[in-house]
């Protein structure tokens, strides 16, 4: 059965809206678990928009399950990484200017610089994640720069417009983690899944681990943490 890590970023932006202390992404990384979530995903951007440096380091010393760290493959971010020691980084793009992650990492254009970034981390005891598109060259540029795990964006399917959008970016992302399980590697899958569209990976049993965010905090806002949490928890069960 698939895990549930639970991205509490979007609680840090309710906080950041208006600088205050308040709500605080600790508390709903504690409530996630207690919910049975599997681990806790936090994204540290350069612009510090969310999530900031003392989430990180109170997350890691609080956190039951495991602490997924999301980040920009850069020096500054590898240093907060080697220090904190999250149990996993997750590595994605980052531009300033997008509302969130757009598309995964281009191993094509990135292949090098990330390939020293995986290889500091794992020398260090630490795990490597690779966001990266449903596209076959890119799964197998993860697996030549030994990155322990991929993570599948599945943002091309979740925002699909029309059923036969969908069904296309669907087969995509079957194809992608079917070559993934081929080649060892662990495979997580996340960006924009819902309690809608959770329910189409029905069957697709490779998959180890969802990282969903923003459906869950959303829902979280109406009917609390824990029931948002067990709710999405329930429907990766059914699959
Ligand atoms: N996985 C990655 C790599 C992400 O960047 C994000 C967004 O922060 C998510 C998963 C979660 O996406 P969402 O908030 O749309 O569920």
């Amino acid at each position: 059965m698939a895990g549930l890590a639970v991205n509490v970023d979007h609680v840090a932006t309710l906080r950041e809206a208006r600088k205050v202390s308040y709500p605080e992404p600790v508390a709903a990384a504690v409530l996630a678990e207690l919910a049975g979530a599997d681990g806790i995903v936090v994204h540290l951007r350069k612009d510090r928009r969310h999530i900031q440096d003392r989430d990180v380091r109170i997350l890691r010393k609080v956190v039951q399950t495991k602490l997924i760290l999301e980040m920009a493959s850069t020096s500054e971010m590898v240093g907060i990484a080697l220090d904190i020691k999250p149990d996993l980084v997750t590595l994605v793009p980052e531009k300033k200017e997008e509302l969130t992650t757009q598309g995964g990492l281009d191993l094509f254009v990135h292949k090098n610089s990330v390939a020293e970034t995986v290889g500091s981390l794992q020398d260090n005891g630490i795990p490597v994640s690779i966001f990266i598109d449903p596209a076959p060259e890119q799964i197998k540029l993860a697996h030549k720069i030994n990155a322990s795990t991929v993570e599948i964006h599945t943002g091309t399917f979740c925002d699909a417009t029309t059923p036969q959008k969908m069904d296309q970016a669907f087969d995509k992302i079957v194809d992608a983690v079917k070559l993934a399980h081929k080649l060892k590697l662990k495979i997580n899958a996340g960006h924009g899944i819902c309690y809608n569209t959770i329910k189409a990976f029905n069957g697709l049993h490779e998959i180890d681990e969802f990282s969903i965010g923003h459906s869950i905090v959303s829902r979280a806002v109406l009917v609390g943490m824990e029931r948002a949490v067990k709710e999405m928890s329930a429907l990766i069960k059914e699959l």
